[in-house]
Order: structure tokens, then C-alpha cells, then sequence
């Protein structure tokens, strides 16, 4: 995610690799690959990837049945792609951050559900997979940067989750946070990062059919790069919202305030709808790059999702919805 510079914490733009470049870059690595230049350090990435998956205990539940209702007219982005070009800042504030990730431990996971609930809990991950409907789901996945992909995401819905937690009548916000351990995560042993990763969104959003709980990808367990064991998916709204790796949900009267919203309320808000016709402070939103095809292609409101959405925001004018 780009940041503004001012302060000592901030990225300057130049510093973040520009999507061309690092796709060159990944093509210089495959050439150098097939020429058996870095042959050995791909085989030991290649099969720490490999043990990573046969430690995943929730491996045998994919693939799950794909919910037609949910799929998208451009081809999905290949799995490479989607798995190596990733925004977790716990690991590194850049994109290669799929190595560095492996650190993360998985198992034993357990999610706290505490707040606004009738009786508050803590679930083991693979309890909970085993007490929620699985299915498939092509979704759009559009950053505030302007890049853009299709993945197949395996999960639940969200509202399933709140029908297990069941908050009480009082309850208006679902806030979700990332696990927190420097020991792993090099990233947080930056202090002016407001850790842990925190998002929120209200129950109406979270109960509606499009949020869903993610744990797999491509028909396999959802790869630590990409938010294992369990991340949110709300594709009307700007990536950051989907907050990965999730260990408590709590449930409050009270509206968060957001990671990026803590960093910089200016430029990342609490409700960061899609909007093609509301720019981000420092480039426009009208277009995305589908980083798979390397196609521009213009944005649409609600990343295309408005007949699902739009009537949660129809009373909310005075709101900031778009940022
Ligand atoms: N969740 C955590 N915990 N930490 C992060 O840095 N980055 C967000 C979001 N969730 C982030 C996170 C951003 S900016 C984006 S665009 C998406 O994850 C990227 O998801 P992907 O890497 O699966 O494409």
C-alpha cells in the first residue's frame, strides 16, 4: 500500500516496486531458473511450500463445491501470480513477502469471539471449518493501488459465523484482528505501525451473502502469504479491508478505527467502497490493471458487486463511503 512521506514511517512512492518492474523482475528470476541458475533455491522453496501443505491438516476438505452464483467474466489470475504479488505488512512493507511469511505458524489456531455476544468463545480452526459450510467463490480483487486480480477463494460466509457467535440486539460492528507475534513477523517490531491489523465492518455488512470468511485458495488451504488460516473477503470494498490471518472477532457498539484509517484517516477510511469517480488523494481510481493479463481496465462502483450492496449505503449520504 502506498503511504504519503512526511513522516519517517513512510514509504516514499519510488521506493515501492512498481507492479512492471516487479514482474519483470519475476520474469528475469523464471529465465534464470530454466537456465538452472537458481535451480536449488527453488527446489528448497518449492518443497518448504510442499511441507507446508502436507502439515495443513485441513488440506483433505478441498476442493469444495463452487457457488455459481459468485463468478466473474474475466479469466482467473494465475496461481503464481496471486501468491507471490502480496500486501502483509506483518512480513515486509512490499510485495515480495511470500518466503518471509512461511514463518507463521498455523497450527495450533485458535479464534477468540468475544464482545456484544451471547456467550463469548475461543475455537480451534479446524473446529470451526468442520461447523461451517465450505464452497467456492470467484470474486474481483481490487487494491486502493490500482491493481486488480480474479482468485478463487474457498471459505463461508461470513453471516455463518455470526449465527455461531450470536451477538446480542445491542451489537453494531464486527471488528476483526490479525494474530500478533514479533517473534515471526518482523514487521511488527515497527512501532509506528498501529499493530495488531485491526478492521471492522458494520453487522449489516457483515451479514450480507458477498463477505465471506476465506480459507482456501485454487482448491487448497488458503497459503499463509495470503492470510492462513482465515481472512476476509469483501470484494465491493478496497483490499485493505480484508484483514488476513484473523485471531478474535469482537463484537461492539462502537465503530473501530481501522489500521490504515489509524496511519492516515486522510487517504484510508473506514468504509473504502469502490468508486472509480472517487480518487485517492494522490492517483486516480476511473482504472485497475488486471495484474494477471496486464490489461487496463476501467473500475466500476462497487467493484461491480452494487446489486448485492448498494442498498446497505442508500440512507448514508453524509458518510465517506468511497475512501
Ligand atoms: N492483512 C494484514 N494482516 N496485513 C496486511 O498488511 N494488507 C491488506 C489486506 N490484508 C494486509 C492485510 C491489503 S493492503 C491488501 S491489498 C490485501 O490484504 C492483499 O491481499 P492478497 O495479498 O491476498 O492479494
Amino acid at each position: 500500500m502506498l503511504i504519503k512521506i512526511p513522516k519517517g514511517w513512510e514509504l516514499p512512492e519510488s521506493m515501492v516496486t512498481s507492479e512492471s518492474n516487479y514482474l519483470n523482475r519475476r520474469s528475469i528470476l523464471q529465465g534464470m531458473a530454466s537456465a538452472g541458475l537458481i535451480a536449488s533455491i527453488g527446489s528448497a522453496a518449492t518443497f518448504r511450500h510442499a511441507f507446508a501443505d502436507t502439515m495443513d491438516p485441513s488440506a483433505k476438505l478441498y476442493p469444495v463445491p463452487r457457488n455459481d452464483r459468485y463468478t466473474v467474466e474475466r479469466p482467473l489470475t494465475p496461481e503464481k501470480i496471486a501468491t507471490t504479488y502480496n500486501n502483509f505488512y506483518e512480513f515486509g512493507s512490499h510485495k515480495e513477502i511470500s518466503e518471509a511469511a512461511q514463518a507463521l505458524k498455523i497450527r495450533p489456531w485458535t479464534v477468540k469471539i468475544d464482545g456484544m455476544v451471547e456467550k463469548e468463545m475461543e475455537i480451534g480452526i479446524d473446529d470451526l471449518l468442520a461447523k461451517m459450510p465450505l464452497e467456492e467463490r470467484y470474486y474481483r480483487h481490487r487494491c486502493v493501488e490500482a491493481w486488480s486480480m480474479v482468485v478463487p477463494w474457498s471459505g463461508f460466509a461470513l453471516k455463518e459465523l455470526v449465527k455461531l457467535a450470536a451477538p446480542t440486539s445491542g451489537a453494531k460492528y464486527l471488528v476483526m484482528q490479525t494474530f500478533e507475534d514479533k517473534s515471526v513477523a518482523p514487521g511488527q517490531k515497527q512501532f509506528w505501525y498501529p499493530w495488531p491489523y485491526t478492521e471492522g465492518l458494520t453487522m449489516e455488512e457483515a451479514t450480507n451473502d458477498l463477505a465471506f470468511m476465506v480459507t482456501g485458495l485454487y482448491g487448497k488451504p488458503v497459503p499463509k502469504q495470503n492470510g492462513a488460516p482465515l481472512r476476509l473477503a469483501t470484494p465491493w470494498k478496497y483490499g485493505f479491508k480484508q484483514v488476513k490471518s484473523i485471531v478474535r472477532f469482537t463484537f461492539t457498539d462502537k465503530r473501530p478505527i481501522t489500521f490504515w484509517e489509524k496511519l492516515n484517516s486522510d487517504e484510508y477510511g473506514f468504509w473504502a467502497n469502490i468508486n472509480p469517480e472517487v480518487n485517492h488523494p494522490r492517483w486516480s481510481q476511473a482504472t485497475e490493471r488486471d495484474i494477471g493479463t496486464g490489461e487496463r481496465l476501467p473500475t466500476v462502483i462497487y467493484n461491480g458487486y452494487g446489486e448485492f450492496v448498494a442498498d446497505i449505503y442508500k440512507d448514508m449520504k453524509d458518510q465517506k463511503l468511497f475512501m
